[in-house]
């Protein structure tokens, strides 16, 4: 499958649906693919831009997601109740639904934060993780409320049920696993149909899914950006959150629950492993210790509940469920990590680990994920 769009026609494209003209010699073109295909167009006087084309998915086919952050911004643009967001979510330009590319505003003074603690001089910063959890508390509770339903779920379509999505996965494992899969990934499938705790939990998980408001449904440390100033111009806000493509009426625990996985990974993806330590002094000799990051993650969900009290208030499970969510999203990187790579060492057990007891004792963990308790 070949895409529509390369480094040789972009410019004549973009020209020919008026999304400006470009000097080809000036212009630079960077190509970088996340989920998607996507070229990046920086003219030398104007303003760059970012033309994403969608992937194939398994059989082939081209998946629609890509619109559906369009659509948000035309809901968005329908209801002035919501007009708040667009200080911080993307910026689409150009929707072309035939050939399954979206153009969208680069915002070239900002890094996505997974680039941002690659740098590894980056620090910690509570306060940046406060305005995280401040600005998805405010998508949250904009949309709280049921007469947001049917117009999010007419534009962005039903809700997607991630503990259901699991489940089905892995409760059906079938004897043709064997044939395609390493024998040290195996050990993945055997530990978690050893711990029917654990199949139990997602099960319960996937039964209480509580679709009350728009969900990102993606939230990761690459779909947020970061500002390089820590003081931009008041036009700019520091942190915006991109890619929305997944985004649906749903259960506002995943977004919390995935942003709190997103900086477990910090910890968890830069373990020190060896035949000579056990799991649990790869988990106390991490590079980057669980303790770095609990201010960080108090501080992310503090924020969250102060901007978005009500949830609280209406679902009593809510933060044990926003921490089972995390452990799910742990198992879904398990998953990716064995298809892409086909590993399942200590770091993967040592994952499962941590996942296990998110999703099984979620209460009695909070204390060691936040380094304090809950109040
Ligand atoms: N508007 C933007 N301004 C600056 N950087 C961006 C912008 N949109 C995307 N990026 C960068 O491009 C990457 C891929 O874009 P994203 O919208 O997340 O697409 P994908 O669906 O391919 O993951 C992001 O992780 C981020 O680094
Ligand atoms: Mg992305």
């Amino acid at each position: 499958m070949s895409f529509i769009l390369t480094s040789d026609n972009v410019l004549t494209y973009l020209q020919e649906n008026n999304l400006g003209s470009f000097d080809r010699e000036s212009t630079a073109l960077k190509k970088f693919s996340a989920r998607n295909f996507n070229i990046l167009v920086k003219p030398a006087d104007s303003q760059p831009i970012l033309v994403k084309q969608s992937a194939p998915n398994i059989n082939g086919k081209q998946s629609g997601e890509l619109f559906t952050e369009w659509q948000l911004q035309q809901l968005i643009a329908d209801h002035p109740a919501l007009e708040k967001l667009t200080s911080f979510l993307p910026k689409v330009l150009y929707a072309d639904r035939s050939n399954f590319i979206v153009v969208n505003y680069f915002w070239a003074d900002y890094s996505d934060m997974q680039d941002y603690y690659d740098d590894e001089d980056q620090e910690y910063d509570p306060e940046i993780a406060q305005e995280i959890g401040q600005k998805l508390g405010v998508v949250h509770r904009s949309t709280y409320n049921s007469t947001w339903q049917a117009p999010l779920e007419t534009s962005l379509g039903s809700p997607a049920n991630p503990g259901r999505k699991v489940a089905r996965r892995l409760n059906r494992v079938h004897s043709g696993i064997f044939a395609v899969t390493p024998i040290d990934c195996l050990r993945f499938y055997k530990l978690y149909q050893q711990y029917p705790s654990l199949a139990a939990a997602v099960e319960q998980l996937a039964q209480n899914y509580q679709a009350c408001c728009l969900v990102h449904n993606d939230l990761k440390l690459n779909n947020i950006l970061i500002h390089h100033s820590p003081k931009p111009p008041a036009t700019d806000s520091r942190i915006r959150l991109i890619d929305w493509e997944s985004s649906r009426w749903g259960d506002p625990a995943v977004d919390v629950g995935n942003l709190i996985n997103s900086y477990l990974q910090l910890w968890l993806e830069n373990l020190v492993v060896s035949s000579e330590l056990s799991i649990n002094e790869s988990l106390q000799l991490a590079v980057v210790p669980l303790n770095s990051l609990q201010p960080v993650l108090f501080a992310l969900f503090d924020s969250y509940r102060q901007t978005f009290p009500a949830i609280f208030a209406d679902q009593p499970d809510f933060v044990a469920r926003a921490l089972q969510y995390a452990g799910l999203a742990l198992i879904r990187r398990i998953e990716v990590i064995i298809d892409n790579d086909r590993v399942f060492d200590n770091r993967g057990i040592a994952m499962l680990q941590v996942a296990k007891q998110l999703l099984c004792s979620p209460t009695a963990f909070t204390t060691t994920i936040f380094g304090r308790p809950l109040d």
